[in-house]
């Protein structure tokens, strides 16, 4: 039986991805399209890569909402959900009803794997289905998709990947079924060319989701608010460098505290990270700027409300991040109010 792998979401980084993954012999590889729907049914995806060249591919089934891919009766082995996480806009988690089955005794059941940026993103899919694994990745990718079906990969593909465990969670047997669901899925893509995929444990991955917090939360919000920076641009002006630099040691010394373990000494520092971004000189623009330039929802709530409650449950304040976090919804919120006042009057 060949393995069957859904991509919910089927964007930038998931269609990116799931090229690769599909590389492998004996693994069917579907997608849950939007907007690019009509496009991909009709060409397919064309991926342009600096490192894997012009490609077409063909996703095995290409399905236009959760609903038709739970009539198509397939079990699959893995969903891969690579979404904008927007959880003040919709619960994806609930989409995913019906298409996700236990792992008990021998059954091996559905791992759902989350390509996603943020902090507490695996929370609502814990929650609704807790006889299931989840596997957690970070991604340092950059990848767009300039017109539907049109997939741009720059640069970068590193992606950790780890098993999620709640506190709930205590079954030794349901911890190990993760692990290998995790292997398994690193050596998929391992296979697929992707040289820097990485199986993780729990509380390492845990850690690289705050260091990539770390930068997230420094670089997105203040692009936006300083009035659409682009990175290199920050980093080069002197109050914004400490700025900068203060919101991410910041995050760099409270998250080893709420996850009790320290950051491995591989981990670049927020100097190190800012040194890097002066010599970019590619005039690279932060993804949350991107989306506020485009209209767009911004997934300002896991990239800066989660972090600011997790740490706050555990009896640390993160202040830099509070303000940024205020200061960037209320924007949000006043655009949202400005498009129903014009709306309204149409
Ligand atoms: N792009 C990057 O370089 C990059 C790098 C690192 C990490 N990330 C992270 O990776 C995640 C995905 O980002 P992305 O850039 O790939 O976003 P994206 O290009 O917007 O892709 C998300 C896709 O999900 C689709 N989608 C959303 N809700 C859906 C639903 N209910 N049913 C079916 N399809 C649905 C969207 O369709 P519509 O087009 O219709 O909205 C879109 O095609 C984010 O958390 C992001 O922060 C991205």
């Amino acid at each position: 039986m060949p393995l069957e792998i859904l991509f919910f979401g089927a964007g930038a980084i998931g269609a990116f991805y799931a090229s690769r993954v599909a590389v492998n012999p004996d693994t069917n590889v579907s997608v849950v399209c939007r907007s690019n729907y009509s496009a991909v049914v009709k060409h397919g995806f064309r991926i342009t890569s600096p490192q894997y060249g012009d490609y077409q591919w063909t996703p095995t089934r290409t399905f236009n909402s959760a609903e038709s891919a739970r009539q198509s009766g397939v079990r699959w082995d893995y969903v891969v959900v690579s979404t904008k996480a927007l959880p003040n806009v919709s619960d994806d988690s609930k989409l995913l009803e019906g298409l996700v089955s236990p792992g008990t005794g021998t059954a091996t059941g559905t791992a759902i794997v989350l390509i996603q940026n943020g902090l507490g993103v695996e929370q609502p899919y814990a929650r609704r289905f807790p006889h299931a694994s989840i596997l957690s990745a970070v991604t340092v990718a950059s990848a767009a998709q300039p017109s539907n079906g049109h997939i741009k990969h720059n640069r970068w593909t590193r992606i950790n990947i780890g098993p999620f465990f709640s506190d709930a969670d205590t079954s030794l047997e349901s911890k190990e079924r993760a692990t290998a669901q995790n292997r398994r899925l690193v050596q998929l893509l391992a296979k697929g060319g992707i040289k820097d995929a990485i199986a993780d444990t729990h509380e390492k991955l845990q850690l690289v989701r705050w260091h990539k917090i770390a930068i997230n939360a420094a670089f997105n919000p203040s692009a936006v608010l300083s009035g659409g920076s682009h990175n290199q641009a920050m980093a080069s002006d002197p109050e914004l460098y400490l700025h900068l630099k203060g919101v991410m040691d910041e995050v760099l010394t409270t998250a080893p505290r709420v996850v009790g373990t320290p950051f491995p000494p591989s981990f670049a520092s927020s100097d190190a990270i800012l040194r890097s971004t002066l010599r970019n000189k590619s005039g690279s623009k932060p993804s949350m700027l991107l989306d506020w330039e485009s209209g767009k929802p911004l997934e300002l709530e896991v990239i800066l409300g989660n972090p600011i409650r997790i740490a706050r449950e555990k009896g640390y304040e993160m202040p830099r991040l509070q303000s940024l976090y205020a200061l960037i919804k209320m924007k949000e919120t006043n655009r949202e109010a400005r498009e129903e006042k014009a709306k309204s009057k149409l």
